[in-house]
């Protein structure tokens, strides 16, 4: 149904924008990320859309054809050293799918709304873009900022989009969302199987903790007149592995993704030091039990001294999120008819924007295997024919959602 080849150009026309060996250097309202929305948002009309760059970067098209409408996209930026295909397969599957379906007679009266959403990855503040869409951006937000100290608000002004209308989502057009993605894990290519239909999106937490010791020469200062913020940092790292372990699960996963210490010179003693803890699974209560554990071993290193140690959230709760069962079944169908008795279903353990677009639509995930289950990484990549594959099945599901009869608009939750 779609066209492969042009398919394949696409991606790697994308690829272009920021590629740095292997893999793509985008990150939100970077110079390559202008250049890439702009290329998409041309694309777009080129397939006959209307399309425009919206007030916080996402791109967005519109079919000529009236509703009901199914959304297809996912985010266009990376992280700062990324794949080239986090986020930008989906993008790409959108905009092939939309064009393809206008080409055939059979189909060219459907409407596809295909999207490239804004900030996923939080350069400045994740799913920007989707939760703009969804309506459901706080105006705190725009003051979140990227490691350069640069605020939401102030990029939009810097590439041009202040004053620019956000786009919303259109409750008389859109039906529902759908997202293909790699995998970005193994448990595809482990089994065999050539298609994912998620289940669920992992819920995701995250918080910084902070060890405040006292700044002194390295010299000078005796061992046990020390206190050492850097040396409780470790040791909270190191307990913190074995505290979470007891109560994990089998998808339970966490990270300690950025650690510093201040000031941070050889002869200095760290007065400061802290870390980022992100920790994921698909059981909310499990997370709970985690954070409690984080702060009940942060309030014991805390009470033995001589350093504090404090602990705050970094955001709010990602919670689980399920898929819409209505279009999974969909989806369900279009893996079995070109991948027969080769495709699973399985949450994501990644995050993604429909995890936002869940709150206000029908939403739901297709997976491509990744080679060696690699992503946020140069060596991110899948095989062309899985990537063609992957394709037809979101394409041959978004037929079906769209011919159902029986859309719903009832948010999965
Ligand atoms: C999204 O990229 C994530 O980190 O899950
Ligand atoms: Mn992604
Ligand atoms: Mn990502």
């Amino acid at each position: 149904m779609i066209d492969g080849d042009r398919l394949l150009a696409g991606l790697r026309t994308l690829r272009g924008f920021g590629a740095e060996g292997t893999g793509v250097v985008r990150p939100t309202f970077s110079d390559p990320d202008m250049r890439a929305r702009r290329w998409l948002r041309d694309e777009m009309v080129a397939a006959g859309l209307t399309a425009r760059i919206d007030g916080v970067g996402n791109v967005v098209g519109t079919s000529p054809n009236h509703g009901p409408a199914l959304l297809i996209g996912s985010h266009s930026d990376t992280q700062p050293t990324g794949g080239w295909l986090d986020g930008a397969l989906g993008v790409v599957y959108a905009l092939e799918i939309a064009r393809a379906l206008l080409e055939r007679p059979d189909t060219s009266h459907l409407a596809i709304d295909p999207v490239a959403w804004s900030d996923e990855e939080g350069t400045y503040t994740s799913c920007l873009g989707s939760r703009s869409f969804a309506g459901r951006l706080t105006d705190d937000a725009l003051t979140d900022r990227n490691a350069s100290g640069e605020s939401v608000a102030e990029a939009i002004e810097r590439v041009g989009l202040a004053g620019v209308e956000r786009a919303r989502l259109d409750p008389a057009r859109h039906v529902g969302y759908v997202e293909a993605h790699i995998e970005q894990g193994p448990r595809l290519e482990d089994s065999g199987d050539l298609i994912g239909v998620v289940t669920s999106i992992v819920g995701i937490r995250a918080v910084r903790v902070t060890v405040s010791g006292e700044q002194n020469h390295a010299g000078t200062t005796p061992m046990h007149r020390r206190a050492d913020a850097g040396v409780v940092l470790f040791e909270f790292g190191h307990r913190v592995q074995q505290r979470l372990a007891k109560v994990a699960g089998p998808a339970t996963v966490w990270t300690i993704g950025r650690a510093a210490l201040a000031p941070g010179a050889e002869s200095i003693i760290p007065g400061v030091a802290s870390c980022t803890l992100q920790f994921r699974d698909p059981d909310d209560e499990r997370l709970q039990v985690m954070e409690a554990s984080i702060v009940e071993l942060a309030a014991e290193l805390s009470g033995r001294g001589p350093c504090t140690v404090s602990v705050e959230r970094r955001r709010a709760p990602i919670p689980p999120t399920v898929m819409d069962p209505s279009l999974r079944e969909h989806l369900r169908a279009a893996a079995e008819a070109h991948a027969p008795g080769r495709w699973a279903e399985m949450a994501s353990a990644a995050g993604h924007d429909a995890m936002e677009l869940a709150h206000v639509l029908p939403c739901a995930m297709v997976f491509i295997p990744s080679i060696g289950g690699v992503s946020h990484a140069f060596a991110e990549d899948s095989h062309p024919t899985d990537i063609v594959r992957g394709a037809e099945v979101l394409a041959d599901a978004t037929l079906r959602i769209l011919t159902d009869g029986h859309l719903t608009r009832t948010p999965a939750g």
